[in-house]
């Protein structure tokens, strides 16, 4: 069954306890918390206080995905925060090692979040390392876009990449998931799929989530 995470960017911020509440009550696994600066992408979005928040509010796994400029200078407050998850983008990056050894001295699982026009076998050396890697199938900065078809051919390479080194990294699927395209997504091999307005907009949060859970 893949792990479902809802993203948090789509959810009713004024009434951000009782979606949280939501979450725990529904089959979701993780909740995906996204970080934007305007910096690395063209949009902002919440921060360290509302990540401490929703810590608060529930028990699952906090998969915060940064999409910033620097995320060395704050992977220990994220830590603190709350995340048990942290990832960062590859582009962001250029002492990438680092990055991802830094977040597993912290004690948090370490990810390697990718933009669409970026090649999966720019992961080959980092792999091994590597917690979960959120492959964007969209743009990243903002919610509710349409699914980049290529991204399926790239989920398939990675999983090659992965099984043939027999390695446990998790497959994060990041933007424009929708109930018509899981399926396809979860054949190709991914194991995580994030979903934001897919979730939130819906009428009936929990029983999307159940559908996604068991597609
Ligand atoms: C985009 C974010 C995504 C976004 C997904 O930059 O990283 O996590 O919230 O939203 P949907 O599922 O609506 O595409
Ligand atoms: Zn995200």
């Amino acid at each position: 069954m893949p792990i479902i995470a809802p993203s948090l960017l789509a959810a009713n911020f004024l009434n951000l306890e009782q979606e949280c509440r939501m979450l725990n009550e529904s089959e979701a696994d993780w909740f995906h918390l996204d970080v934007m600066d305007g910096k690395f992408v063209p949009n902002i979005s919440f921060g360290l206080p509302v990540i401490e928040q929703i810590r608060k509010a529930t028990t699952k796994t906090c998969d915060v995905h940064l999409m910033i400029l620097d995320p060395g200078n704050y992977a220990e407050a994220f830590k603190n925060a709350g995340a048990d998850i942290l990832s960062v983008h590859i582009e962001a990056c250029p002492h990438l090692h680092r990055n991802i050894q830094q977040i597993k001295s912290l004690g948090m699982q370490a990810g390697v979040a990718i933009n669409p026009h970026t090649p999966v076998n720019l992961l080959a050396d980092i792999l091994a390392d590597t917690d979960v890697v959120c492959m964007m199938s969209v743009n990243p900065g903002f919610g509710a876009q349409k699914f980049i078809p290529h991204t399926i051919e790239k989920i398939k390479q990675l999983r090659k990449m992965i099984d043939e080194k027999g390695f446990k990294t998790l497959i994060e699927i990041d933007g424009g998931v929708t109930l018509e395209n899981a399926a396809e997504i979860i054949h190709a091999g991914a194991h995580v799929l994030v979903a934001g307005n897919t979730v939130f907009k819906s009428s009936d949060p929990k029983k999307i989530i159940q559908q996604l859970k068991n597609i």
